[in-house]
């Protein structure tokens, strides 16, 4: 490679001293000189990760606003096995490269990582962590996005839109990263499958309002596939044809392992966490190894509740819907925060099937969950 380069750095040097000596041929050497650049970008654009060229087209389509033109809704989930042999289920092809990169990323001995199937309180969790390992820093909390807190393992860097891979991999050495997944445990970095490597923090939804949240996501997010009618999209999530996967195989993996790792997991539900916001925000300080005043967990409580978040900029994702990747207009991002949403969604006939089917699958599992509100 670096033999072409020279090669044709020559060549270029060479026309371009020809074109001096014919005094008055300036066009010539506009022309030339633009080739070059042109060249020399494909060049450089060539010997770029797939993940950076990703970044770098859609930084170019974001910031000229063409996001709004060209992104088409897939139709559904795309399969791709991956170099490990996983199969994984991905909102796109392109994502794959992503993913590979995934499989590859070091991690840090300090590295938090709050890992959930989508909408299971994700963003809940990052904000109790980051305040919970940031003092309690409300103010500071409130003066940047989630997404500028966090990196988000399965993304690519995009300005205005969140910090992917790249950010992490670039995060200072000495400050703690947090990152943010919704991979299933077979798709973490290696590293992170073969043994425990700083902590994590998973939290798990009851099925039923998990399906509901993810429904109205997928209306509002143009780069998810198609959801259909609740209806349909109930069928193919019974089926496990969802972004990233199953929601039994994900949640059972990640209980599987969190009793082999105890000491550096900690997992919690949706629903324990509604029913007791304060004491979880005490045992999870515990976990992290902070030791927080009474002050700094009443503060984190009352600042991490829905209808506190739902209000606040830096949780609520109105800065994605300014970019047009999100569409508020078809659902909020912070849209109930409620258990036991599904019984507005669900059907007699729907929720009496969910549930045999439920009861079957977990027939085994010593997980329980609460589909009531408490
Ligand atoms: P609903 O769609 O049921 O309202 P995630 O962050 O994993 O994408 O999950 C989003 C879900 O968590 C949404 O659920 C959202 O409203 C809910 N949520 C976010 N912050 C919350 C909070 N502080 N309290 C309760 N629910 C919250």
């Amino acid at each position: 490679m670096r033999l072409i380069f020279r090669i044709y750095i020559l060549f270029w040097c060479g026309l371009f001293i020809c074109s001096r000596i014919q005094p008055g041929d300036m066009l010539f050497t506009i022309v030339i000189a633009v080739a070059s650049v042109v060249v020399t970008a494909a060049l450089w654009i060539k010997t770029m990760r797939p993940i950076d060229r990703l970044t770098l087209v859609a930084n170019f389509c974001f910031k000229l606003g063409l996001n709004r033109v060209i992104m088409r809704r897939p139709k559904q989930v795309t399969e791709v096995e991956l170099t490990n042999g996983v199969k994984a289920l991905l909102p796109s092809a392109m994502m794959a490269h992503g993913l590979e990169e995934v499989l590859k990323f070091r991690m840090r001995p300090d590295d938090i990582v709050v890992a959930t199937y989508a909408k299971a309180g994700t963003t809940w969790m990052q904000e109790i962590v980051w305040l919970i390992c940031n003092d309690a820093d409300t103010k500071a909390a409130k003066a940047a996005t989630l997404g500028k807190r966090y990196g988000f393992l399965e993304t690519v860097d995009v300005t205005d839109f969140g910090q992917g891979l790249q950010t992490l991999e670039k995060w200072p050495k000495h400050q703690t990263r947090f990152i943010k997944t919704h991979l299933p445990f077979e798709l973490l970095p290696n590293e992170l499958q073969t043994s425990p490597k700083g902590k994590m923090i998973v939290v798990v939804r009851n099925p039923k309002d998990n399906c509901v949240s993810f429904y109205h996501f997928h209306r509002m997010v143009k780069g998810l596939p198609e959801p259909g009618t609740w209806s349909e999209f109930l069928t193919k999530f019974c089926a496990g044809r969802m972004p990233f996967g199953s929601w039994f195989d994900h949640v059972s993996k990640y209980w599987q392992i969190y009793q082999e790792r105890k000491r550096s997991m900690y997992f919690v539900s949706y629903e324990k966490l509604k029913r007791d916001l304060k004491g979880e925000v005490r045992r999870l300080s515990k976990f992290l190894e902070k030791n927080l005043t009474e002050d700094q967990i009443d503060a984190i409580a009352q600042h991490c509740t829905f209808g506190s978040m739902s209000k606040n900029s830096s949780t609520n994702y109105t800065d994605v819907a300014k970019t047009g990747a999100f569409e508020f207009k078809a659902s909020k991002f912070m849209r109930k925060g409620e258990v036991g949403d599904w019984k507005n969604h669900f059907t007699i006939n729907q929720s009496k099937a969910f549930d045999e089917m439920f009861e079957e699958r977990t027939k085994d599992w010593t997980l329980k969950f609460e589909f009531e509100p408490a």
